[in-house]
């Protein structure tokens, strides 16, 4: 089932996710609904929480071909080595119409659960590693604008009450 994606400034996105200790069946369906709602939004990464369920779970898919056989779930996903350096333009399902260059990690070592509860490890570059630190910071309650300078977040903030004014 495709599920609303919640936007900023909805708190619930500022709210950290809970571990997720056994994988259930209501898991499951969770994980099913938010690779449904990434790939139909369409988009390359999404976070439990952007749909309003604090678990630590992400789905992330860079292919661009907006089909499974790609897709990356990663339960209590943990980030277990990090260098390098990235500044690459982001966007995030729950922040439209913005997108600003962020830094990041140019590397990470991932290790997390699969659906199956098989602990896997990732080895990280470029777009996938940039996702995958992206995805985990929903999971703390943090969004890709939180990364901004005091300036640039000020600009955005300002776009952001200019936009829900007009939607009035
Ligand atoms: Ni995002």
């Amino acid at each position: 089932m495709i599920r609303t994606i919640l936007t900023y400034p909805n708190s619930e996105l500022k709210k950290k996710s809970a571990p997720i200790t056994i994988i259930t069946d209501p898991i499951r369906q969770l994980v099913h609904d938010m690779a449904e709602t990434m790939y139909a939004a369409p988009g390359v990464g999404l976070a439990a929480p952007q749909i309003g369920a604090h678990q630590r779970v992400v789905v992330i898919d860079i292919s661009g071909k907006n089909e499974p056989p790609d897709l990356i779930v990663a339960i209590n996903p943990v980030i277990v080595h990090a260098e390098g350096e990235a500044y690459e333009e982001e966007g995030c399902l729950s922040v439209p119409d913005y997108a600003a260059n962020v830094r990041r990690y140019a590397r990470v070592i991932v290790k997390a659960l699969d659906l199956e509860g098989i602990e896997r490890t990732w080895k990280a570059e470029d777009l996938l590693a940039i996702a995958f630190q992206h995805e985990i910071d929903h999971l703390e309650g943090i969004l890709f604008v939180d990364h901004l300078s005091a300036l640039k977040r000020e600009l955005f903030q300002r776009k952001a009450r200019k936009a829900a004014e007009e939607k009035r």
